[in-house]
């Protein structure tokens, strides 16, 4: 069985938990995702991260923490993850589409040594087939020490989105709705006085350029006055374009990628991959030219605005 958990400014509601625990309900898994919710951008205070992991040892479930966007503060203190505060209950994830490149849908997760075995196997079973090419280029872009640096850019350029934003919403919509304003990640959400006609709004932001998503998706019940708003949108489209041209580079030097000290996997040990490699970027590099391309004309058209 699948339930849900009401979300409150500093995180889901742990009275509303423990309400259901106490009626009996006996969760297997807990999956939240504290740093810079999506959609909303909430973090989960030190207080309710104690509470959780309270209740899952008294009632002995497991705790998901979904942490993509926890490197991306931009100002405020860190609070301690889940994963710090007790490794043996919480499985946390990340992913490097959020950290490196859109696209790469390369994760991992730290697991509990007791359950680790078992993960591996499951996750084998589902999807088959890793996506080796685009391990190969984290791998590569990590060992090249590029990921700090490349996290200390985003930092710059995302927080300086946000403050745009906010500025923007503080001038323009001060009366149709509230919002929060997260430290960090992709989203601020915005809440409206009124309902939305949703099928229009979203049709007249893809008029101007701008991929909205349907609030309702992220309710179990409602949303029907909820947009999310990215605010990191262009620096995904540049974002995508160097990191391409920086593989590209490494593919046309002939810089093959050979893993002597990876425990990323013999698979790559033997595989010269350079040609493949330079096909397959050539390839998604021109499409990324072609659709930056488009985004840096609307946006001297004017149109990548927030209406
Ligand atoms: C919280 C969270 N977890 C995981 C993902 C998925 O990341 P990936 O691009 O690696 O599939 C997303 C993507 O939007 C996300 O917001």
């Amino acid at each position: 069985m699948i339930g849900s958990s009401d979300l409150e400014e500093d995180g889901i509601s742990i009275e509303a938990l423990e309400i259901e625990l106490h009626k009996g309900l006996r969760p297997i898994l807990f999956y939240l995702i504290p740093d810079f919710q999506n959609p909303t951008g909430s973090v989960m205070s030190l207080a309710k991260r104690h509470r959780l992991l309270d209740l899952a040892d008294q009632y002995g479930f497991l705790v998901v923490e979904d942490a993509p966007y926890r490197t991306l503060r931009y100002s405020g203190n860190e609070l301690p993850s889940l994963f710090d505060l007790n490794p043996a209950k919480v499985l946390q994830m990340s992913s490097f589409s959020k950290l490196i490149s859109p696209g790469l849908r390369v994760g991992y997760a730290i697991l509990p040594p007791a359950i680790a075995a078992q993960v591996i196997e499951f996750a084998g079973d589902t999807y088959i087939n890793a996506p080796f090419l685009n391990q190969a280029m984290v791998y590569r872009f990590i060992q090249k020490g590029w990921l700090d640096p490349h996290l200390a850019e985003l930092k710059k350029l995302y927080s300086q989105r946000l403050d745009s934003l906010l500025a923007a919403l503080d001038e323009q919509l001060k009366n149709k709705g509230i919002w929060n304003h997260p430290q960090g990640g992709f989203f601020i959400g915005f809440t409206t006085h009124q309902d939305l006609e949703i099928a229009e709004l979203l049709k007249k932001a893809e008029r101007i350029g701008l991929q909205l998503s349907d609030g309702r998706g992220f309710f179990v019940q409602g949303g029907q006055n909820f947009i999310r708003l990215p605010f990191i949108f262009e620096g995904m489209l540049y974002g995508i374009l160097a990191v391409l041209l920086s593989f590209l580079m490494l593919g046309l030097l002939g810089n093959t990628i050979r893993f002597e000290e990876s425990n990323l996997l013999t698979y790559y040990s033997n595989l010269q991959l350079d040609r493949v490699f330079a096909a397959e970027l050539i390839i998604t590099t021109v499409l990324a030219v072609i659709s930056s391309f488009s985004a840096v004309q609307q946006y001297l058209k004017g149109k990548l605005t927030v209406n």
